[in-house]
């Protein structure tokens, strides 16, 4: 395919989109946009020319269906679990993600996330700034400390590798839960997430979102954590038995949480706000400048792989059997 015959494929973007990649895909393609994506406002022009679609995630059925030329789906993020990828393989539409140049980012955030809930940092540096050390002297001694803690990765895969090279250097015991065994790795494993729960005092979570980890974590694996319990998130909110986290943080049952994704995001539970020993973030594991554009830059050259040399980069293994059109 020449430039010429590519700027004349057919992009749609839905909603609000990375600025970088709105540039990058309006220098190599033709660019349609709809508010959100919803398939009732697909327009009969989008139906004719619509190839490929970038997006934030959250692409339906019914909306592929939308679009009967729809080639490829570019999502922006390793996250996927909002694109029905099932009916994309069945389709024959093509779906990519962009894993590993979000690892390391993310990996610095978890580790972030869990000093601030065990030594309480953003309170102190509030403490600070609204003149209670002045007022009031010391800010109080954190009840919590890594020291001694042994911590259970739920989701050792790129990203909780990343968490626990970085434990590793805290000098932190590791365990782990995935449903095979990582070749090769010598953290102790195990094969279900009770059974790691019941070995580790704090956990931390980077399983994908999706039907085999829809509220993994629920009363039971809290309450096997135990009341020094720490429970960190950043993986997906869905993976989360939500009530049942706050009422572990307000009984006891667990000592203290820290998270980075909510089940109904941008929405978070009035409980999980309340409760004084939660620490919470707006979803910005990936969230610096330098990685969203490299986030960006691999969502885009998926789609220009796809248009130029009929391949893309960084399939989601559910749809790697899918092929080009001739
Ligand atoms: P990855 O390399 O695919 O790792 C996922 C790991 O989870 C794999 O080791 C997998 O092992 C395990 N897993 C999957 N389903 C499981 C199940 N049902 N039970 C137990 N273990 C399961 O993905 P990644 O690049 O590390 O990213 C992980 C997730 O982090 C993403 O999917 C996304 O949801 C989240 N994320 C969040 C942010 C943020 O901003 N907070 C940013 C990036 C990513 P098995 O297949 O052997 O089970
Ligand atoms: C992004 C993420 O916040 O990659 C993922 O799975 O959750 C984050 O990096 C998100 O994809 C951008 O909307």
């Amino acid at each position: 395919m020449t430039k010429t015959d590519q700027q004349a494929v057919t992009i749609l973007v839905p909603g609000q989109f990375n600025d970088h990649a709105v540039g990058r895909i309006d220098g190599a393609f033709s660019r349609v946009r709809i508010e959100r994506a919803d398939p009732s406002l697909v327009t009969d022009e989008m139906r004719l020319t619509v190839r490929g679609i970038a997006a934030f995630g959250g692409i339906s059925a019914a909306l592929m269906d939308a679009l009967p030329k729809l080639e490829i789906i570019a999502n922006f993020g390793v996250g996927y679990d909002s694109v029905d990828v099932h009916h994309a393989a069945r389709r024959g539409i093509m779906v990519t993600n962009t894993p590993d140049v979000l690892t390391e980012e993310v990996a610095d955030t978890a580790l972030g996330l869990l000093i601030n809930t065990i030594r309480e940092l953003p309170r102190a540096e509030a403490w600070l700034r609204n003149g209670s050390w002045l007022r009031n002297g010391n800010y109080p001694l954190s009840r919590l400390t890594l020291r001694g803690r042994h911590v259970g990765i739920f989701g050792m895969g790129r990203i909780g590798l990343a968490i626990a090279h970085r434990l590793d250097a805290f000098g932190l015991p590791i365990a782990y839960h995935n449903r095979r065994r990582v070749e090769g790795l010598s953290y102790d494993y195990h094969p279900t997430l009770k059974g790691l729960a019941e070995a580790v005092d704090t956990l931390i979570s980077v399983a994908p979102g999706g039907a085999s980890t829809d509220k993994a974590v629920n009363a039971e694996i809290l309450s096997a954590l135990g009341p020094n319990g720490v429970f960190v998130n950043i993986g997906r909110g869905s993976t989360v038995d939500e009530p049942a986290l706050a009422a572990a943080l307000a009984s006891g049952s667990i000592a203290a949480a820290g998270l980075d994704v909510f089940a109904d995001e941008p929405n978070v539970s009035a409980a999980l706000l309340a409760a004084p020993n939660t620490s919470l973030l707006p979803h910005v594991g990936s969230a610096s400048q330098h990685t969203r554009r490299a986030m960006a830059d691999l969502c885009v050259d998926n789609l220009v792989s796809w248009f130029s040399q009929r391949k893309a980069l960084t399939p989601v293994p559910e749809t790697a059997n899918v092929k080009a059109r001739p």
